[in-house]
């Protein structure tokens, strides 16, 4: 069992987006158009939208990957773009499409990685060790990342994600392309990264792993922000049999 600090407060909110806009280029409508949310400490929000609805973008504005147009992002407190390295220390954030130095052995990339977050190579070592068998790596440490399957490159990820052991995550679609087991691991993982305070932010297009999973649901749609159930509302809408699928898309005015 790998051994984690506890949060000591639950009281300031974690992830902070503020009147986010983001434009790829000066025509058509903007990729992310206003949206406010904020993830809580201790909190898992699920974020669900059809393809192009904005997901990623937002996300990639979060981890400061990209700039926001507009709008403000903070993270503990801390400016995404104005304060980068202190806001990105406390971010693991998990990319829809992970890809890394192909040459490179796992835990090369750790220690690597682990020089960033001012670990020694030993602790990174130790720590990167104890991730690579939670996330069923163990066994493949010899293989270059270049020769890993894309579950695989996934659950290499994760382990990445969490190596500082940051108090906010960005988990983009990270379901998806898992095995059962992997999966069963992700929720897991979730729910004790919960437990421990951390604050959430999960995209999916699995409705039903949200409908179980999160304590808050945000919808997105062509950009915009259309409604973020709360867990007493997503209990609701599944009560007698209802589908959180029909609530989805009954909000975002699809009838399919
Ligand atoms: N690098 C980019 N340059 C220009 N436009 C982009 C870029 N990345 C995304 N977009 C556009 O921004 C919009 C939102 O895309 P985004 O990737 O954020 O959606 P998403 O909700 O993550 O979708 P998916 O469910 O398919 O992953 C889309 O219209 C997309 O075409
Ligand atoms: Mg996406």
């Amino acid at each position: 069992m790998i051994k984690y600090a506890q949060r000591s407060t639950f009281a300031l909110p974690m992830i902070e987006i503020r009147n986010l806009i983001k434009r790829y280029s000066g025509k058509g409508p903007a990729a992310v158009d206003d949206l406010t949310l904020t993830i809580n400490n201790g909190e898992i929000v699920g974020f669900a939208g059809l393809n192009g609805a904005g997901k990623t973008t937002t996300i990639r504005a979060c981890t400061g990957i990209i700039y926001p147009t507009s709008g403000t992002i903070l993270i503990d407190g801390a400016d995404v773009v104005s304060q980068k390295t202190a806001a990105s220390s406390s971010v693991g954030w998990v990319p829809e499409l992970p890809n890394f130095e192909p040459n490179a052995k796992p835990m090369q990339l750790l220690k690597y990685y682990g020089g960033f977050y001012g670990m020694n190579s030993e602790e990174s070592r130790t720590r990167g060790m104890t991730l690579l068998e939670a996330t069923g790596l163990s066994g493949d440490t010899n293989k270059k990342l270049r020769n890993y399957s894309q579950g695989m490159k996934k659950r290499f990820s994760l382990a990445a994600s969490m190596l500082n052991d940051p108090r906010n995550y960005f988990f983009d679609e990270t379901l998806n392309g898992l095995d059962p087991e992997g999966i069963r691991y992700v929720r897991k993982l979730v729910t004790e990264l919960k437990s421990r305070g951390r604050a959430i932010l999960l995209s999916s297009h699995i409705l039903n792993e949200l409908e179980t999973l999160a304590d808050r649901i945000a919808i997105i749609h062509r950009g915009k922000l259309v409604e973020v159930l709360n867990r007493e509302k997503i209990d609701a809408v599944m009560q007698n049999g209802g589908r959180l699928e029909d609530h989805f898309f009954s909000i975002i005015g699809l009838n399919v």
